[in-house]
């Protein structure tokens, strides 16, 4: 929305939220997500053309267009549970719009969502005995946190997706006149709204499974002797595989990858599919398998016992440049650690305070260091599960001096030169690498 209000200074964007608390941080110099260059675009139109508001009522009765970006996290309890979308927020956005209008708009679903919501949002909607009409549009959200910036100043594509009627496409065609205001008309796609519903679960499901895939042939290079990242060199140089989304990694995270997943699963389970289920379900599988099993590495390398030993976590957030920490494997690596009884020192550039919330309840047996010099002092290992760019540029004899001997470095994101780091006489695991 603040690209939009940038782009776009004849529209006035409104930001309503039911957390006040979250409102109020857009209001201040604190923003409550941190993602580079954000902070100065929203400077740049914070009070001309974007507000951040708390009355919802209000900014729903007076606006033409809704973005509807709430959560759609995976459902905890009845009937899809730990699968399935909860779309209550959904249901209770689109009974908020109903309420609060005294006019037709245009609805449009920028959270991710199961394919055919729209559906049930337009029967909500348009069940009312106020005479009003609303045309709901798909306009799934493909930045990812980190270059959410980049990502949207020159997008691969806009998708936006609507009823094949003459107020479908005119509702389609208005979303799209706001994009085409920086983004070229041939990238900006239209189609029906099912296809563009589906088509971001496809994206995610598409993107992690190439994760996984190239992950879980780094185990067979471990015991292989061949290099993953050389044979991830080797094949993306192939057009037709390309190279992005095959970097080995502890594996992948973040609050989209599994959540949707899990949603294209439940959906192929409901539409009576449980093959194709169970193949993008084995996805998700390889990806904790991964993260799992890299502990199982770094313990064996520390004589299998790990018991009251300082082991310091480098990177909290589920990748670089983000404080978004949502299925971070480092959480997943520090719950292991501690089933161990191990010590973990958690030190991240962003992510602390997100570190601190999701490990509340084990904040005794865990220590967070700002400072990664410190978090390394004493350790026997360091366990690297984000990539930030400065880990590789630490002091890594300074690091190696200050550490329990033998000194352990475990590279989950293939960053660091390992022979570098051999040579001032760490033992050094990297992953794929035998
Ligand atoms: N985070 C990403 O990178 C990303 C990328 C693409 C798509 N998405 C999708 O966008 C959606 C939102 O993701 P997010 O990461 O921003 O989630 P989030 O949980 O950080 O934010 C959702 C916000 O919606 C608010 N909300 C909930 N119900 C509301 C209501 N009835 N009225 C007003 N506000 C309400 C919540 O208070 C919260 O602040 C999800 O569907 C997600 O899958 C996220």
């Amino acid at each position: 929305m603040a690209m939009i209000a940038k782009k776009c200074p004849q529209y006035q964007v409104k930001i309503v939220d039911i957390n006040v608390a979250r409102i109020n941080a857009w209001n201040s110099d604190n923003l409550p997500i941190y993602e580079p260059g954000l902070k100065e675009i929203v400077e740049s139109v914070k009070g001309k053309n974007l507000f951040f508001e708390t009355d919802i009522e209000t900014n729903i009765k007076e606006a033409d267009i809704i973005f509807v970006s709430v959560n759609t996290p995976t459902k905890t309890f009845g009937f899809g549970a730990g699968k399935a979308s909860d779309l209550q927020y959904i249901e209770k956005t689109a009974r908020s719009i109903l309420a609060a209008s005294n006019s037709g708009k245009i609805v449009v679903e920028k959270s991710t969502l199961p394919v055919r919501t729209a559906e049930s949002m337009e029967r909500i909607l348009n069940s009312n005995n106020k005479g009003l009409h609303f045309d709901v549009v798909s306009n799934p959200e493909f930045l990812a946190e980190g270059s959410a910036i980049a990502d949207l100043e020159n997008p691969d594509r806009v998708l936006i997706g609507g009823h094949q009627t003459e107020e479908g496409l005119a509702a389609v065609e208005e979303i799209a006149k706001i994009y085409a205001n920086w983004v070229p008309r041939e990238k900006i796609i239209t189609t029906n709204l099912w296809s563009s519903e589906l088509s971001k679960l496809t994206a995610n499901a598409f993107l992690a499974q190439r994760i996984s895939s190239i992950n879980s042939l780094s185990a067979l290079c471990e015991k292989t002797g061949a290099n993953i990242d050389e044979i991830a060199n080797a094949i993306g140089k192939d057009t037709r595989i390309g190279a992005k989304f095959l970097k080995a990694s502890i594996g992948f995270g973040g609050s989209c990858f599994k959540k949707d997943i899990l949603n294209l699963v439940y959906l192929c389970e409901h539409y009576g599919l449980p093959e194709v289920a169970a193949y993008w379900e084995s996805i998700i599988k390889i990806n904790e398998w991964q993260t799992t099993r890299s502990v199982k590495r770094v313990l064996r390398s520390l004589f299998n016992t790990i018991t009251g030993k300082k082991i310091a976590v480098f990177g909290f957030a589920f990748k670089a440049d983000t404080n978004d920490t949502r299925e971070s494997p480092a959480h997943l690596v520090v719950r292991e650690l501690l089933e161990e009884r191990a010590i973990p020192i958690i030190t991240d550039y962003k992510a602390l305070p997100d570190a601190k919330r999701d490990l509340s309840d084990v904040l005794d047996k865990v220590q967070l260091i700002e400072e990664p010099y410190e978090a390394a002092k004493n350790a026997h290992a360091i366990l690297l599960c984000t990539e930030w760019q400065q880990y590789a540029a630490l002091d890594w004899q300074r690091i190696y001096d200050s550490m329990s001997k033998p000194a352990l470095v475990f590279d989950g994101r293939n960053i660091l030169d390992g022979e570098k780091l051999k040579k001032i006489g760490f033992d050094f695991i990297g992953i794929g690498k035998a």
